[in-house]
């Protein structure tokens, strides 16, 4: 389950990596069938889209179901994500990120850890996100776009925008970049649009810039995405956000193996 040399190295100089086919046909089967199921029922941790009324997203799905809490600590994902970052992690938050047929929003330019430390005060980006693809990723369907390498350039904002929502849940576009900022990293380092089959995983470091388009296909988009945090990095907010947004249960994981494969 190790990452051999050359993913590794990927992943560190352009700040994502993918894994094609991580998961089988019968696997993926599975968790959409939970994600359904779950995402029917209305409750605090299902966010619509205003317009449509569609589920945008999903959260702490393992709270739930248990094929998603054993998903968490599945060697396929902690194993690596162990390798980049420290050998004790949590699961900080889990989510699916949907954009319906034909809908869906825009996903600003942003890095997910400028959200992170504004909302819950954590100290560093020490940790590591795994997005598992429940559908195919194509340039139709508003794929995730990484600059790669951007990882390396810090924070490039430390603040949200002005007429925020005052809430609990940061939306990216209260924290995307500056067109100007994008620009300039634009032109040293291009952009990279993430196409590969259901059941592939793409990891990605919390500084990497990264966004996504409305989808203009007539099939939902459902990305899974798991992040884990290193557990000598909690979260300092005296006043912590939902459980279902921050996951208070920070025990160390450690590999759980179903019957035949992790
Ligand atoms: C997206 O769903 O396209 C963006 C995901 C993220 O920012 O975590
Ligand atoms: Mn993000």
């Amino acid at each position: 389950m190790r990452l051999s040399a050359d993913q590794e190295n990927r992943y560190r100089t352009e700040g994502f990596l993918v894994l094609e086919e991580l998961f089988s046909p019968a696997e993926v089967e599975t968790l959409r069938a939970g994600y359904e199921a779950d995402a029917s029922i209305a409750a605090p941790h299902r966010f619509l889209e205003p317009d449509s009324g569609h589920v945008a997203t999903l959260f702490a799905l393992h709270d739930r179901l248990p094929e998603f809490d054993a998903l968490a600590r599945s060697p396929r994902l902690l194993e690596p994500a162990r390798q980049l970052v420290a050998d004790q992690l949590y699961l900080y938050q889990m989510k699916v990120n949907t954009k319906s047929a034909c809908g869906g929003k825009t996903q600003g330019w942003h890095q997910d850890y400028i959200a992170w430390r504004l909302a819950d005060q954590l100290p560093a980006p020490r940790m590591v996100t795994m997005g598992i693809l429940l559908d195919d990723s194509t340039e139709f369907n508003g794929p995730l776009i990484f600059i790669p390498g951007s990882h390396t350039a810090g924070l490039l904002r430390d603040d949200r925008a002005e007429g925020s929502e005052p809430d609990a849940f940061v939306d990216s576009n209260d924290v995307a970049l500056t067109p100007e900022i994008l620009a300039e990293l634009v032109e040293h380092r291009g952009m990279r649009s993430i196409q590969a089959p259901a059941g592939s995983a793409v990891i990605f470091h919390p500084e990497v810039v990264h966004g996504s388009a409305p989808n203009m296909s007539p099939h939902p988009r459902r990305p899974l995405i798991l992040t884990y945090n290193d557990i000598h990095n909690l979260p300092r907010n005296p006043t912590p956000r939902p459980h279902y947004l921050v996951n208070r249960d920070t025990a160390p994981l450690s590999a759980y193996q179903p019957a035949g494969r992790g």
